[in-house]
């Protein structure tokens, strides 16, 4: 099996949480977007879903698969996403596609957040990933300087702006010892809009597509 099997198998596997009547939280990504392909096949038995971005949204729509308004739709049953990496713990780095404000938005509403992926996310400490950080574009370098007292390398992602007006930066050499923590801290300066870290609100379920089959951690 190659990745893109593992992370379409992770998919197939969340289809099992998918109740009849739910409006179900969709994530971003191309492992989000198998899940979506997927869901295509069952879309008669779902009240709606709830988009985590323009991406997302458009191609549920292109399955004719109701899209709502998170102010709308009330609190969500379920959450299905990807991830950049987990811990066993499920503590996650998200954000790889940018969309991590409103996938954190989505995941705080939604009672179950299953998150699907390959088993090369699974790690022993975040980091090793860059760790997105969704800014507000006039606070870019004062942001950067705090990031560097923490000891991170923040590169500003170039020709990208999120769905919400904002820039990425990627952060590099960053150890995440303690998740809960750091995501407290780096949402405390001023001009974070998000970071992407999802320890306070970790991941229900984890659904990893390896060579030997599915495996589910909670
Ligand atoms: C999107 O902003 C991210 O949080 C994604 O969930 C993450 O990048 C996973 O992407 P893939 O499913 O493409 O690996």
């Amino acid at each position: 099996m190659n990745q893109d099997e593992m992370k379409r198998a992770a998919a197939e596997a969340a289809l099992e949480y998918v109740e009849p009547g739910m409006i179900v939280g969709i994530g971003t990504g191309s492992t989000a977007n198998h899940f979506i392909d997927l869901l295509a096949t069952v879309k008669g038995k779902i009240d709606g879903t709830v988009a985590s971005s323009v991406a997302s949204e458009d191609r549920l729509k292109s399955h004719g698969i109701p899209v709502m308004d998170f102010n709308t739709a009330g609190e969500l049953s379920l959450y299905v996403d990807g991830a950049d990496e987990s811990t066993k713990f499920l503590h996650l780095i998200k954000g790889g596609g940018g969309a991590l404000t409103r996938e954190k938005i989505v995941a705080a509403g939604s009672e179950k957040f299953v998150c699907i992926a390959d088993d090369t996310k699974l790690v022993d400490v975040l980091g090793e990933f860059p760790l997105p950080i969704e800014v507000i574009p006039m606070a870019q370098s004062m942001v950067a300087r705090e990031i560097v007292k923490l000891g991170g390398t923040p590169e500003l992602r170039t020709g990208f702006t999120t769905d919400n007006g904002n820039i990425i930066l990627d952060v590099r050499n960053m150890e995440i010892l303690n998740p809960v923590e750091m995501e407290t801290t780096i949402n405390q300066i001023a001009g974070v809009v998000t970071v992407g870290i999802f320890a306070h609100r970790p991941a229900d379920v984890l659904i990893l597509g390896s060579e030997s089959g599915v495996k589910v951690l909670t």
